[in-house]
């Protein structure tokens, strides 16, 4: 598009109000002259006669006014229907600007978008401009100058008149942009905010169909395990065959059980079957048992294991107070209201895998312990990317937890978020907590947390703590993954609690942990939000009604058992399913 920023040229009257855009192009002509041809049939019908000669009584026929560039008209003009040939049948007789009183308001917009100039002046100053036009030499051409750089016209007579027009409007034309050419000249910044919105909202850029069937590895694991993942299973079930959840389900035994059925606590089968699925849904592992197990099968932690060697360092543990449920807590109600926070962990390193590690026995006989804290700056910087984006898609603050003042892995970890939250994430509110402090704050006052970050072990110890805000641990799901966008993403959901070696076998475990965790699969590996709200709202709904596992109830109150809780759920499901 030809830009406009000053131009002087040959100013034709056409003081005839509401000329329309039927009048301006005739419909048929568009169909077979296309844009750059327009120009013979512009306003052909008050041009020519029917004859197809010149008519005397269209003012811009007069010879004076051959080669127009600027038409001066009355109010209305190009009023109308909305297309934009009008504006492409002007611009090809010659036209690049127009005075009048009054515009078509899409004419008006359209002129913008296709490089012709509409000047609004009052309707006393147009009519004093035709007259100049009017009183001019008839053999001289009269010129108007229309300064879009000034926004003024000056008339044949030399008066410069000043008008108005709309910033980033005139903006467009100096520049010869149309809207997506002033659009793109943010590329720069809108291919920045695409890239992280289409990590945090992968599903709304999906080109193509992605295989719909997810690969849901069930492993219930040991003590409570299975007592609350048979209830979750139920709750998989259902949204498969009532909501349309396609999923293949597939069932291992993992941990105590899987020795005592295969001889190993993960055979190669069961291995195979964790690194094919989309998805694991995990029970819990911890077991009294596992002392009696020979050292060489025993090697490492299987779940640990998983986290590892699938590179599942995010670790997502949200905490929502739940108003319904403030008496399970031991803090205050009014401490926990309104709480909805989400607990980064970072779950493939520190602590937890770092080495050198070990026992060994000194040359005294005495034994000594080394467990190290490890990160490299690009292990924090993923997490603190994760980290960020979800506060982003949230209420815009992160909270970032190390011990700093006393560790150099928190000397690392501090300055290596901060330089991530200047290099992309500078719209996000950035705060740093000792981890110490961090744990005092979670339940002094939980309420002031959006989303927190903090090291693997600081996390391990921290979500426990803010469990306390949910009511009991036995509510609280988690997701852990091996990226935050979809493509190829790995993911375990397991609820938080352990084993309870002390209540199991017994029916009294709350699978509601579990059944969130199921939830939280729905978001992130079926990218499916809206099943997930659906049956977030449906257990809310459950405890609000009253029904209550041991770890929930009110002192005293009645107790349902882990499978009439799942019956609760299934019903809650049922009865709201439309
Ligand atoms: C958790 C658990 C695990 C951990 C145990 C069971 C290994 O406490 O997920 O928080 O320490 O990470
Ligand atoms: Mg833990």
């Amino acid at each position: 598009m030809k830009p406009f920023v000053r131009e002087t040229a040959i100013a034709a009257p056409l003081m005839r109000a509401n000329i329309d855009t039927d009048q301006i192009i005739r419909i048929d002509r568009l169909i077979e002259h296309p844009r750059g041809q327009l120009g013979p049939f512009c306003l052909e019908a008050l041009r020519f006669a029917p004859d197809g000669s010149e008519r005397a009584d269209f003012a811009p026929n007069a010879p004076r006014y051959r080669g127009a560039g600027i038409l001066v008209a009355a109010e209305n003009f190009g009023c109308g229907s909305s297309r934009e040939h009008a504006v492409w049948a002007l611009v090809d007789w010659g036209i690049r600007a127009i005075i009048a009183p009054s515009f078509g308001d899409i004419f008006y917009g359209n002129s913008f978008q296709n490089g012709l100039l509409p000047v609004r002046l009052p309707a006393a100053e147009v009519a004093a401009i035709a007259e100049e036009l009017d009183r001019a030499n008839a053999d001289e051409a009269p010129r108007i100058t229309v300064d879009l750089q000034a926004c003024t016209v000056t008339t044949p007579a030399g008066r410069v008149l000043p008008f108005e027009i709309e910033a980033d409007r005139r903006a467009g034309l100096l520049e010869g942009l149309d809207d997506i050419g002033m659009t793109l000249r943010d590329r720069a910044a809108i291919d920045a905010f695409r890239r992280d919105d289409e990590a945090a909202h992968p599903w709304i850029y999906r080109q193509t169909e992605q295989p719909l069937v997810k690969k849901i590895l069930i492993l219930a694991g040991d003590g409570i395990g299975p007592e609350i993942m048979a209830q979750t299973r139920r709750v998989v079930e259902w949204f498969g065959t009532q909501r349309g959840v396609r999923m293949e389900l597939q069932e291992e035994l993992f941990g105590i059980s899987a020795w005592k059925t295969h001889g190993h606590l993960m055979r190669d089968a069961t291995w195979k079957a964790v690194t094919d699925s989309d998805a694991i849904l995990f029970g819990a592992t911890g077991s009294p048992e596992y002392a009696a197990i020979p050292p060489e099968h025993n090697q490492f932690d299987q779940l640990l294991r998983m986290r590892k060697e699938l590179d599942l360092f995010i670790n997502l543990r949200p905490v929502r107070a739940i108003k319904a449920l403030a008496a399970a807590s031991t803090l205050r109600p009014d401490v926990l209201e309104g709480t909805d926070m989400v607990l980064v962990r970072e779950l493939a390193g520190g602590l937890y895998f770092g080495t050198p590690r070990g026992i060994e026995t000194l040359a005294d006989g005495q034994r000594r312990v080394v467990n190290s804290m490890v990160y490299t700056e690009r292990e924090v910087a993923r997490i603190a990317r994760a980290a960020f984006l979800l506060a982003r898609s949230r209420n815009g603050r992160l909270c970032s937890v190390d011990k700093a003042n006393v560790l150099e892995n928190g000397i690392l970890w501090r300055e290596t978020v901060e330089a991530v939250h200047q290099a992309d994430f500078s719209d996000v509110e950035l705060s740093h907590l000792y981890v110490d402090n961090a744990a005092m704050q979670l339940v002094r006052n939980p309420r002031q947390f959006d989303v927190m970050v903090t090291e693997n072990l600081f996390g391990d110890i921290l979500s426990d703590c803010a469990a306390m805000v949910a009511g009991s641990i036995g509510m609280l799901p988690s997701a852990s993954m091996s990226a935050p966008a979809e493509t190829g993403r790995k993911a375990l959901y397991e609820p938080i609690h352990g084993s309870a070696p002390d209540i199991a076998g017994q029916g009294v475990a709350n699978p509601l942990g579990s059944i969130l965790s199921f939830g939280m699969c729905l978001r992130h590996t079926f990218n499916l939000p809206q099943q997930a709200d659906f049956l977030e709202a449906a257990v809310e709904r459950v405890v609000s009604a009253g029904t209550r596992t041991r770890d929930i109830a009110d002192p005293g109150a009645a107790f349902v058992s882990t499978v009439q809780m799942g019956d609760a759920v299934l019903r809650e499901l049922e009865r709201s399913n439309d």
